[in-house]
């Protein structure tokens, strides 16, 4: 059991959904000779972590090499989340501390991009004075530009929001990669209007990437190696695009589709689906496809109809339930599910929470991110609701949501012992270099003892022990 347990604190991080804050990485070192250093530190979501190499794969044109200790760097990013204040007051902390290292290093250029640097804009440079270059989220062609303005002792920032901006042609510099895993962002902003959510306002309109140039993408990283791609938008399931002439048209299972036939040992992952938009032809696209994960990513945000429309989330409890009909008559009990879930929003009663409990009931989520509602300035929740549940009555239905979740979650997991699951070798456990992880199609981390085996191939794994949040098992042979 000692086993389990300590694996438990080690894998509990989930790596799929775009749920912000918690989440941190940084560059690692390369010396491909470029003459200059550049530091990029990553927090927030799976988005903001597959900007920071498109941000790489610009500056490394530029003639920047990447370094993972900041002291040594010419050039510190922080590229930032702004998804709940714990997000903006933990980048500021850190701004802090780089700022101290800037006053013995004086040369040191520091920028903020991401969703931070949007939301904030010019307010960094003059009230907060902690920066040297603000660069919003569609900056990224301009960002060695904004460096040489900084450098040159000018204003240095660039907030303006695109329209059509996808960086489709930019090919990622990957960075903290296994070699295995890797993001295709498919798409860019959001156009929900979610009345907490600050990303409309920090990543601008929705935009579709050319189909073409994601079925390449995959192609190339297929060719180098790597086994798994997860594509990424906020909201997957509006993908849309059509070519200049209109003469081609690809829906979001469409794109699907095009995926999985790069190859049949590329697996494919998505996030994140919207309830309103999620359309069954997508599930029987998964269906269709072994090497489309049987894993469904679909945040609930709340179990009562009432606060789904304060949410201004356009479906109700009913509408969610049927969606999860949907997935699990078409892909039967084999499919994993997971959530978000925002308690203590405006106005939640008692009995909305016990609605929130009886969906999670319902839906028997394998996994569920779970907050505490964070008012964030100028969106439609602060300007229209006031945020009048009290933290202890949120931190107390916040336990209650995570206790039953971890339940939940713990019965899943017994459901995956004794059989046989196919699991992608991602690398070494945390724990050990004597043992693998890889993940399961439901997305389930999976550790056990690597014999002669190498990351990037498939085995079958027969599970005999589970926690929470981990599998444990040994390759058949
Ligand atoms: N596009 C995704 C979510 C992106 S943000 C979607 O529509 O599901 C990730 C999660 O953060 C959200 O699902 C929500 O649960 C949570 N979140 C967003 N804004 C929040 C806020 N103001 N307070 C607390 N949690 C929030
Ligand atoms: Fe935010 Fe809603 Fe868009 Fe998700 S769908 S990013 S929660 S506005
Ligand atoms: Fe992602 Fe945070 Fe921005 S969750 S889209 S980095 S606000």
């Amino acid at each position: 059991m000692q086993l389990i347990e300590e694996l438990n604190v080690l894998t509990s991080e989930h790596n799929h959904a775009l749920h912000g804050d918690e989440n941190k990485t940084t560059t690692q070192d390369s010396f491909t000779g470029k003459n200059r250093k550049l530091y990029i530190e990553s927090y927030g979501c799976q988005m903001n972590f597959a900007d920071s190499e498109i941000v790489a794969a610009v500056m490394m044109e530029n003639g920047y090499d990447t370094t993972s200790d900041f002291k040594q760097a010419d050039v510190v990013f922080l590229n930032t989340c702004s998804i709940r204040d714990n997000a903006e007051q933990r980048i500021r902390a850190r701004l802090k501390q780089i700022n101290a290292i800037k006053r013995e290093k004086p040369d040191m250029t520091v920028g903020v991009l991401g969703c931070m640097a949007e939301r904030l804009k010019s307010k960094l440079l003059d009230e907060e004075k902690m920066v040297d270059i603000v660069a919003g989220p569609d900056s990224y062609r301009d960002i060695a530009n904004l460096v040489g303005e900084a450098e040159d002792g000018n204003r240095a920032i660039n907030v303006y929001l695109s329209r059509e901006e996808t960086y489709a042609d930019i090919t990622p510099i990957r960075l903290n990669s296994n070699g295995v895993n890797a993001f295709i962002t498919i798409m860019r902003g959001c156009d929900n209007m979610c009345s907490f959510c600050v990303v409309p306002f920090t990543r601008g309109r929705e935009r579709s990437r050319d189909a073409h140039s994601i079925v390449k993408e995959a192609q190339d990283l297929f060719d180098k190696g790597y086994r798994e791609v997860m594509l990424l938008g906020q909201n997957v399931d509006s993908y849309k695009w059509e070519n200049d002439s209109k003469t081609e048209k690809v829906n979001f299972a469409q794109l699907l589709e095009m995926v999985a036939l790069v190859n049949p040992d590329l697996r494919i992952r998505f996030s994140t689906s919207h309830p309103k938009d999620i359309t069954d032809e997508v599930i029987y696209t998964i269906k269709k496809y072994e090497n489309i994960c049987n894993y469904i990513h679909l945040p609930v945000q709340s179990g009562s109809s009432r606060i789904l429309d304060l949410m201004n989330r356009t479906y109700t409890k009913e509408w969610y339930m049927n969606r999860i009909d949907s997935i699990r008559n078409i892909l039967g009990a084999d499919c994993g599910i997971s959530t978000d879930i925002i308690t203590g929003f405006c106005s939640e009663t008692e009995e909305d929470h016990q609605e929130t409990l009886s969906m999670m009931k319902y839906a028997n989520y394998d996994y569920a991110y779970m907050f505490s509602y964070s008012e964030r300035p100028n969106t439609p929740a602060a300007k229209k609701l006031v945020d009048n549940i009290p933290e202890v009555i949120k931190k107390r239905r916040h336990s209650e949501i995570m206790d039953l979740q971890n339940k939940i979650s713990i019965e899943r997991n017994q459901t995956d012992l004794n059989k046989i699951h196919k699991v992608l070798i991602e690398g070494y456990s945390k724990r050990s270099n004597d043992y693998f992880q890889g993940k399961t199609t439901h997305n389930k981390v999976v550790v056990f003892p690597k014999e002669n085996y190498q990351k990037g191939q498939y085995v079958n794994v027969l599970v005999h022990e589970c926690s929470k949040a981990t599998l444990l098992g040994k390759i058949l042979a």
